[in-house]
Parts: structure tokens; sequence; C-alpha cells
């Protein structure tokens, strides 16, 4: 007898024996919005994308809802930015108006807001500054501030992705200190410094005026270090927790999924989408498929939730 592996690779069976299924159900959409603009503006670097206005990003969220995608998270843009973030935690800051917007305007798409100093900091990074350092214990009470605005304003739930030490336990009480006990975190536990976050600097306008952000985002060489990064989360109360970026640690989600069990999500970002999107507009891969293959291995790698630029072309493609 002989094992002929390819008797099961053919077009029905394969379908049947498939492992890991990407569905809509998996994905996040990431959305900018930008309170200076009147109508959405493309971003240059991320093919396909969009900067929005309030009044468009309403819109586009309903548009996902009605195509299936379970949940958006929100990235705010503001004129105005200072030494200290006043923007993160301005009740009426445009991720706040943002995610009341959208609660108006859909029934059930879960609203996530980014919760980060660095889109409202005049030096862009994702704490308060002293001595030219990111300084981590005086910028926690400004996380949790921003927390209980945007809880208030009716995000569904909260994702700190600024790395700080602590974070997730002074958010946790801050909201339960403010009534909003119920809320989830979505921790970025496992953020690495990435150069994958190129594309996003453009969209966002988080450049930072010095430095970089290894002295507080992870090294890329370390993998067991972000098993203690997500277990001190889940300690703090963290109920879901993220690999960042996705597909160049794969390992990591794997290792983290099989580690703790967890709501574990991923983020495909501004790289990585770029970089298929990109080679695609020059013809030199499909860039569907390339785009299937990349979030079928996040997948398979453990994720069960894929934060990803894609979600919207994904869900059409899926209906069609
Ligand atoms: C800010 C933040 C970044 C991203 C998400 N939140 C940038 C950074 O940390 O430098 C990157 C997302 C992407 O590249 O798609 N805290």
């Amino acid at each position: 007898m002989m094992r002929r592996m390819r008797r099961l690779r053919k077009p029905g069976i394969r379908r049947i024996v498939a492992e890991t299924r990407v569905s809509t159900d998996d994905l996040i959409m990431p959305l900018f919005v930008d309170e200076r603009l009147e109508s959405p503006a493309k971003i240059g670097s991320m093919p396909g994308q969009l900067r929005h206005s309030l009044e468009s990003l309403a819109k586009e969220a309903e548009e996902l809802e009605e195509l299936g995608v379970p949940a958006v998270i929100l990235f705010g843009i503001q004129e105005e930015k200072d030494e200290v973030g006043s923007g993160a935690y301005d009740p009426r800051g445009i991720v706040q108006r943002a995610a009341e917007r959208i609660k108006e305007t859909t029934s059930d798409i879960v609203v996530i807001a980014d919760l980060c100093l660095c889109e409202y900091t005049s030096h862009g990074h994702c704490g308060v500054i002293k001595n030219q350092e990111v300084a981590n214990d005086e910028t926690l009470p400004l996380l949790g501030k921003a927390a209980v605005s945007q809880a208030r304003a009716g995000a569904d739930v909260v994702a700190p992705s600024g790395m700080m030490d602590h974070m997730v336990g002074a958010i946790r009480e801050a909201l339960d200190d403010e009534g909003f006990g119920d809320t989830p975190i979505l921790s970025y536990a496992a953020k690495y410094a990435s150069s994958f976050y190129g594309p996003f600097r453009e969209a966002a306008e988080s450049g930072y005026a010095f430095g970089d952000r290894s002295g507080y985002q992870m090294d890329p060489a370390n993998a067991l270090e972000a098993l203690w990064e997500v277990r001190l989360d889940i300690e703090e109360g963290a109920d879901m927790i993220m690999v960042k970026p996705a597909m160049p640690y794969l390992d990591v989600i794997r290792m983290v999924k099989d580690e703790f069990g967890m709501p574990t999500a991923a983020y495909q970002v501004s790289g990585e989408y770029s970089m298929i999107m990109g080679a695609a507009e020059r013809g030199w891969l499909d860039g569907e498929r390339a785009m299937g293959e990349a979030l079928t291995s996040i997948k398979r790698a453990g994720a069960d939730m894929i934060l990803t630029y894609y979600a919207k072309e994904f869900a059409k493609k899926t209906q069609e």
C-alpha cells in the first residue's frame, strides 16, 4: 500500500479537508478619522485606504456592518497636538465623537477605540516626556482618563497600544471606578518595535520628533519576553490580547495561544498590507491570493481575530 497524499488534493476534496478557513467573522477593520477633513482623502502609503471625515466614517461603518464585518478599530487624527496628548482624553476629541457617531448610525458593529497618546502628542511619543524619555508612571493616569472618555462616548472595547508597563491595570481600575466595569480591554500586549509600521505614520500623522519607540516596544529578537508581556497583561485584567505585527511574528502568535488560550488577536499592520498591495499594483503578485494566504497563515498560527486593512475587500469578495 502506498500512501498517496495527493488523493485529497482534488478540488472538491480539498475543500472538505481544509484545516483553516478565514471568515469575515474573524476580521476587524482599522479606520482613520481626521477632524480636519470634509470628505475622505486617500492615504498614499496604503493603496485603497482612506482617511475619513466624521461623515464618511459613519457611512463606512454602516457599509462594513452591511458586509458583515463584525468590528472596527478607530484611530483619530486631530488638529491640535500638545505635550501631554490632551486630545486623547478630550470628551469632544475626534475618536470620542467618531465612536458616538458610529453608535448612532449602526446597530451592532463593535467599536474598538485604539487607546494611545501618540496621535495626540506634539512629539509623537506614546506617553509624556521627562528628560527626553517617555515617563511610564506619569502616563498611566492619562491612559485611564482616555479609556473612560472613550467608553463614555460609546466605545465597546478599548485597546491600549502604547506598551506602557501596567497600562492594563491602570485602565481597568479607571474604567471600574467610573462605572465601566463591563467594558473589555483588548491589549496590544506583545507589540514589537517594527519597521512594518512605516505606512501607518503617514496615515495617522504619528511620526515622532526624536528617538524611536525601542524604549517601550519589544525587540524583534525576543519571543519568550512576549509570554511575559502577555502574562502580565492578563494578570492586570486584559480580556483579549494581541500580537503585533502578525506575519513576521507567527511563532509568537502560536506560543501565546498555546500558553494562555485567551482570545488572541493579531494585527496585520500597515507595512504587511502595503507590501502586498503595492506589489499587486505593480503586477508582481496576485494581491487577492497573496492576501488570502497571509490571512490564512495568521489564523493557522492561532489568531482568533485579525486586524486587517483588507477586511472590507475580503468581506466584499466573500459576498460575491
Ligand atoms: C500607535 C500605533 C501604531 C500602530 C497602531 N497603533 C504605530 C506605532 O506604534 O508606531 C501601527 C499600525 C499599523 O502599522 O498598521 N500606538
